[in-house]
């Protein structure tokens, strides 16, 4: 089974209440969905592998370590993943960016996909999927299936407010997939949405309606 992990640092569960108060408007809902991208993205990339060099240091040589230049994409479900990127590249601003197109059926709840493009080296590479929203797991699982079969082996699935039931239902669909929250909510209301979260994230980001 997947690992579930929720960054409960005071920094992100700051922002996170601006974000989800419905005064915030759209520039600073922006904002600060970047920004706690950024904080998650530092956590994100703590197993990343390191090498060790050898430099000069202005007093002696020395042996240090960078990283081993592993190759990360970032794949935003569109479009309110769009909002997380900048965020994530701030810290590994060499990843390549894929795009997975969806939209949830208003009516069904079930997702559409109507645009996949990703880096060509695709089995090479570790996927991070990105959305602010995880809520019945219908999109994340629909673009995790995407990946894989396109020859994704290596995913993780980062977002900032998630149900319970598309925890369940994630984990279920691609237990191989560790999930990375920011926050986990109390449940889904009837009409699919997340409890208290945030209302609609694409809505938010966009100033659509
Ligand atoms: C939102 C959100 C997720 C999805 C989550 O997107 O950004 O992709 O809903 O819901 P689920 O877990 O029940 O599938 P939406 O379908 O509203 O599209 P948008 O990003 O284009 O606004
Ligand atoms: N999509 C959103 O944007 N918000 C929710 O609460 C659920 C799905």
């Amino acid at each position: 089974m997947s690992r579930v992990y929720v960054f409960d640092h005071p920094l992100i569960q700051h922002k996170l209440t601006y974000i989800r108060d419905k005064n915030t408007g759209t520039k600073e809902f922006r904002e600060l969905v970047d920004e706690v991208a950024t904080l998650m993205a530092f956590e994100i990339t703590r197993d990343l592998p390191l090498e060790e060099i050898e430099i000069d240091t202005p007093i002696t040589r020395a042996k240090t370590k960078v990283l081993a230049g592993k190759k990360i994409a970032l794949v935003p479900i569109l479009r309110a993943g769009i909002g997380m990127v900048d965020g994530v590249l701030k810290l590994i601003p060499a990843a390549k960016v894929g795009h997975i197109g969806l939209y949830r059926d208003p009516e069904t709840l079930k997702p559409v996909e109507y645009y996949v493009k990703l880096p060509q080296d695709v089995k090479e590479r570790e996927f991070i999927v990105v959305d602010p929203m995880l809520a019945t797991g219908g999109s994340a699982v629909e673009a995790i299936n995407a990946l894989k079969k396109r020859g994704a082996v290596n995913i993780k699935f980062m977002c900032l407010i998630a149900a319970p039931e598309g925890v369940q239902v994630l984990q279920e669909a691609h237990p191989d997939v560790d999930i990375f929250i920011a926050a986990l909510d109390e449940k889904l209301n009837e009409h699919g949405y997340i409890v208290p979260g945030l209302g609609d994230a694409g809505d938010r980001l966009f100033g659509t309606k």
